[in-house]
Formats: structure tokens, sequence, C-alpha cells
């Protein structure tokens, strides 16, 4: 349903986003995971149409949202980092006004408005004045604003951030039940966050992608593995399937190209029986070395929040 290429984004001497390549599957809730500055925000921006890419290129239901631009803002659904929400307007005024921005047509419109409003759970407030709203509230309207078009894909840039714990929990059971049909990716700073609510999670650094795995897998990945770097000759399969049976383990990918990055768990020295078991099958083993603990850094920006936000 998205499809994200080989997208690069820089501005002046900055690459805010380089060669990022994820897919997202209809239905699928995906969490967008990185420190500050990771290269997030860029990415959803280019992803919703909003700032072109430098190269790389990215589909939503088979379009091109360089080129039609149009149609994919009108399939997508964008809950921006900071909502625009006009502070001196009332909800249902506000929403009314996003309707009518977003060409909703009039016969459409308040079937529409309704829906947005209930989905949000934001009924007891449509008479309320925004500014005067709990946080809370107010990403709640920016939800709702984001799906009054009804999107099949929603693009929703760090929705939790700034919320207290019960609005936290709020906001993620509504996401979850946004899911279903629509194709979601929900950006955070903080793994457990998207934990609870996502299928898969692509985590960027630096803006790479640097991992990509459910939950549950990254978080032992992350917390306690550690990664070998081998450059072996011979034939791949074979390759794969002889590292893979030995004890300690985890997993194992080449890159096709005789390079093979080999995850053991954490303590267990592999290495020794590594190289006997290559060697005693008759594979090629050129090289062999540990490769930094750079994830395990990554986690512990992901898991450890700021003392700003505490
Ligand atoms: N319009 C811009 N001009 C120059 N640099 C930018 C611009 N937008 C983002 N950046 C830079 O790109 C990098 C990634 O930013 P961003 O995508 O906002 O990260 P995140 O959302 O993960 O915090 C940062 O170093 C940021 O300073
Ligand atoms: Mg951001």
């Amino acid at each position: 349903m998205i499809e994200v290429d080989h997208v690069t984004k820089r501005f002046g001497n900055i690459t805010a986003v380089r060669n990022v390549t994820f897919h997202v599957e209809k239905g699928e809730i995906l969490g967008f995971l990185g420190p500050n500055a990771a290269g997030k925000t860029t990415t959803m921006r280019i992803i919703t149409a909003f700032l072109p890419a430098t190269s790389g290129t990215v589909r939503v239901a088979g379009n091109d949202v360089f080129e039609k631009s149009i149609a994919v803002r009108e399939r997508i659904g964008y809950l921006p980092e900071n909502v625009p929400l006009y502070n001196h307007m009332k909800v249902k005024d506000y929403l009314r006004f996003v309707s009518r921005v977003k060409g909703i047509d009039d016969r459409n419109r308040d079937s529409r408005l309704e829906h947005a409003i209930e989905l949000c759970s934001i009924g007891d407030v449509r008479e309320t004045i925004i500014g005067k709203l709990s946080k809370g509230y107010k990403q709640r309207v920016g939800l709702a604003q984001a799906l009054i078009h009804d999107p099949d894909v929603l693009i929703l840039d760090e929705p939790t951030n700034g919320l207290d714990p019960k609005q936290i929990i709020e906001v993620r059971e509504l996401i979850k039940n946004l899911g279903g049909d629509r194709t979601i990716i929900v950006s955070s700073h903080i793994l457990p966050e998207v934990s609870m609510t996502c299928g898969r999670v692509v985590i960027i650094n630096e803006g790479e992608v640097v991992a990509e795995d459910t939950p549950e897998n990254l978080t032992a990945k992350l917390k306690g593995s550690e990664s070998l770097f081998l450059r072996i000759e011979g034939s791949p399969e074979g390759i794969l399937s002889t590292i893979k049976a030995v004890p300690g383990v985890m997993s194992v990918t080449t890159n096709g190209e005789g390079g093979y990055e080999v995850d053991s768990d954490v303590g267990q020295d592999v290495r020794r029986d590594l190289a006997a078991t290559l060697v005693g099958q008759g594979w090629g083993l050129l090289e062999m070395r540990p490769i930094g603990m750079s994830l395990e850094e990554i986690y512990l920006k992901l898991t450890t929040r700021e003392e700003s936000e505490v």
C-alpha cells in the first residue's frame, strides 16, 4: 500500500534521510521509530506529498506521490507533529472548515463530520473552543481532521508526544481502533510507545533505516545480542543453513555479495564454533569481525525519555 524506495532528502549540506526503503502492507500498522532528528518527520512529509524527495520514489496505492500528489493526498490523512489547530474556533466549526478545505461535498459533509467525531470520541467537546481543550483532546481533534475525508492511509507523526500517561493510553487505543482496513504509519522516539500498537517496526537513525522487525523480535535483538560480520566464499543457501545450525546463533542475513551478518545471544561467543563449522564444511572463510553495538546504543536512546519529558 505504501512503498518507500531508496528515498534520500538533502537540505543544503544536511542529509536528513539517506536511501530509506520500507514497504507497508494494506491494513498494517507500522511503527516508525527513531531518536530526535533521525528523519521521521522528513520521511512522513515526503510520503504525504508535502515535500519532494531529492531522489528515490514513494508510491501510495500504486500512485507516485510526486506525480499524482492530489490523488495521493485524497487517500491520506496526515497528523503533523504540530497540528495547526485554530484555537479560537469551536471544535465542530473547525472540523467543518477543514472538510470544506478538503473539498468534501455538501451532501456528505455532515455525515463525515459526525463519523470523525464519533471515531475520535470528541462528541462531548464539539461546542468547546479549541484553545480551552486539554492536550489529549486537542490531539483527538487533530486526528479527527486527519480522518474527516475517510482516507484509507493514515500518517501520524508522534501522536502521543507531550500527552500525560492516561491520555497516551487513550490515544493508543484510538489508533488501534482506527486500524483494520486502514494502513497506518505512526512515528515515535520511544520504543514502548510503538510496541503496543504496531505489528511491525522500522527503526531509523541519523537518516538511515537500521532495523525492521516485529516489536518482540526487535526488543530481544536490541537488548541482548552481539553481531558479527563475515565474508565467505560459496553458495549463499548452503552457507546460511550452515551458520543457522551453529548453537547460539539467533539470526543471519546476507547482503548477497558474500557478506553475512550474524546475531548471537549476548554473552555467547560463537566465533570459534562458527569458524570451525564453516571451514570444516569447506566454505571459504575470508573475514570475521564484530560489528559495533550501535543497535544497543540506539535502543538506549529509544527507551530513555529525555529529562524535559519526565
Ligand atoms: N527544512 C529543513 N531545513 C534544514 N534541515 C532540516 C529541515 N527539516 C529537517 N531538517 C533536519 O533534518 C534532520 C531530520 O529532521 P526530522 O525529519 O525533523 O527528524 P525527526 O522527526 O526524526 O526528529 C534534522 O537534523 C533536522 O535538523
Ligand atoms: Mg519529528
